[in-house]
């Protein structure tokens, strides 16, 4: 009897495994079938979000003008340019501003110290101004400037009719290990050669102003290399031909692989083949020493080489720093070392110093950290 009921029990256990494997298996497919939907569903009324949403600011035109087509062109070698290119290879088709606040303080800085030059902030895609928070906060105190002005621009369409226009439509930028950088690198040539001004990175702050100084300069990191965060070009003359040889270097020694080719290293090269003589002589000699051009030596624009980074962002060294930036024109930050440093406002350090002093409304609405 026993026996018998342990042999029924064990047929339905089998027949019952049977079962329970198909059983399992169909609802993990369900599982499986639903959560794709559910997936599809979000994405779906994301793109409608994002179509209302692009629909809605553009009725209300807040977004940035083309460069090339707004009603205020950059006066030609009166205009000091930034490029916001972290945009670049996004896929979608807007971007709002999301500018920090040390890129914000940067804008500010330049339009504060230079009134009668106009400042333009150009991003790599179509942006949109933001509507709200703190980058509304941020955005509105540079805007206060009258002299500060957002664009974007269209890479292939900026490169048209200068050296670098077919290159650029070949597409090898977009083979490049380092897309922003690498377009960064051209697009502040681009903007010098066809405006001439001032080239500047949005890591740097401004204590003095640039209007009285002559343009085509640049200035040394170190004693072996010039840098290309800070670039003043003559829209014509000597600074246009330089602005020339840039970009046909550019094409010529382009690798996408290598971070610092197209940026120090190609400023270098051309400068100092221009020149003709060494980069020690050339900045010791002044402009004489290379038919007009200017190179600076390290005290201009980078007092603080990127090793030292820690001398703007550490209390020990704050006397230290503003005696080696006292004659400096700018201070340079250098944002590929420090950026993921967090500065927080009020602290006893030379970058909150000289952000107080030289951006004072972003430093003003910035919250507790810069
Ligand atoms: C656009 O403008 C309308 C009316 O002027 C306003 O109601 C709406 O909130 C604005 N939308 C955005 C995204 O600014
Ligand atoms: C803005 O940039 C920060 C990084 O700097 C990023 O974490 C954040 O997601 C960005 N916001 C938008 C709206 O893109
Ligand atoms: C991009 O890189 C791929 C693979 O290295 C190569 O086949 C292609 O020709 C490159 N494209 C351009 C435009 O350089
Ligand atoms: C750079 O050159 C100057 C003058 O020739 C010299 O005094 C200084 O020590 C050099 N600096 C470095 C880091 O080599
Ligand atoms: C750079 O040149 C200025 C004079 O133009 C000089 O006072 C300063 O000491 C020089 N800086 C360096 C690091 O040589």
């Amino acid at each position: 009897m026993i026996a018998a009921l342990k042999q029924q029990f064990y047929i339905l256990l089998m027949k019952s495994r049977r079962l329970v494997i198909p059983a399992l298996a169909a609802i993990l497919m369900l599982l499986v079938i639903v959560s794709t939907m559910q997936d599809l569903y979000t994405s779906l009324s994301k793109i409608s979000d994002l179509e209302s949403f692009e629909t809605e600011f553009a009725s209300n035109q807040s977004d940035t003008e083309d460069i090339l087509h707004s009603s205020l062109q950059p006066p030609p070698g009166r205009s000091i340019f930034f490029h916001e290119t972290s945009c670049t290879y996004r896929n979608s088709r807007y971007y709002v501003m999301n500018l920090t606040a040390r890129q914000a303080c940067s804008i500010e800085s330049a339009a504060l110290n230079n009134p009668n030059l106009q400042i333009f902030t150009v991003f790599s895609c179509p942006t949109y101004r933001p509507l709200v928070g703190r980058q509304k906060l941020l955005v509105d105190a540079i805007e206060s400037y009258e002299n500060v002005n957002f664009r974007h621009l269209n890479l292939r369409d900026y490169a048209m009719s200068t050296p670098i226009e077919d290159w650029v439509k070949r597409g090898e930028l977009l083979n490049s290990s380092f897309p922003m950088e690498h377009t960064s690198d051209l697009l502040r040539l681009i903007s010098l050669y066809r405006f001439g001004g001032i080239y500047l990175d949005m890591d740097i702050i401004v204590l003095k102003s640039l209007e009285k100084l002559p343009l085509n300069y640049v200035g040394a990191e170190s004693n072996y290399s010039l840098c290309n965060a800070v670039i003043g070009l003559a829209a014509d003359g000597i600074g246009h031909e330089v602005a020339e040889l840039f970009l046909e270097r550019y094409v010529k020694y382009f690798n996408g692989k290598d971070y610092a080719q197209n940026g120090p290293a190609l400023v270098t090269a051309v400068l100092l083949k221009f020149c003709g003589t060494s980069l020690m002589k050339a900045i010791e000699g002044g402009r004489k020493s290379c038919k007009g051009f200017r190179l600076f030596n390290t005290t201009a624009f980078y007092s603080i080489p990127w090793q030292e980074w820690k001398h703007f962002t550490e209390p020990r060294y704050l006397e230290e720093t503003m005696a080696r930036t006292k004659d400096s024109l700018m201070i340079h930050i250098w944002n590929i070392a420090s950026r993921r440093e967090r500065i927080k406002v009020a602290s006893n350090i030379a970058y909150v110093k000289y952000a107080e002093k030289y951006c004072p409304r972003t430093y003003a609405v910035a919250g507790d950290y810069l």
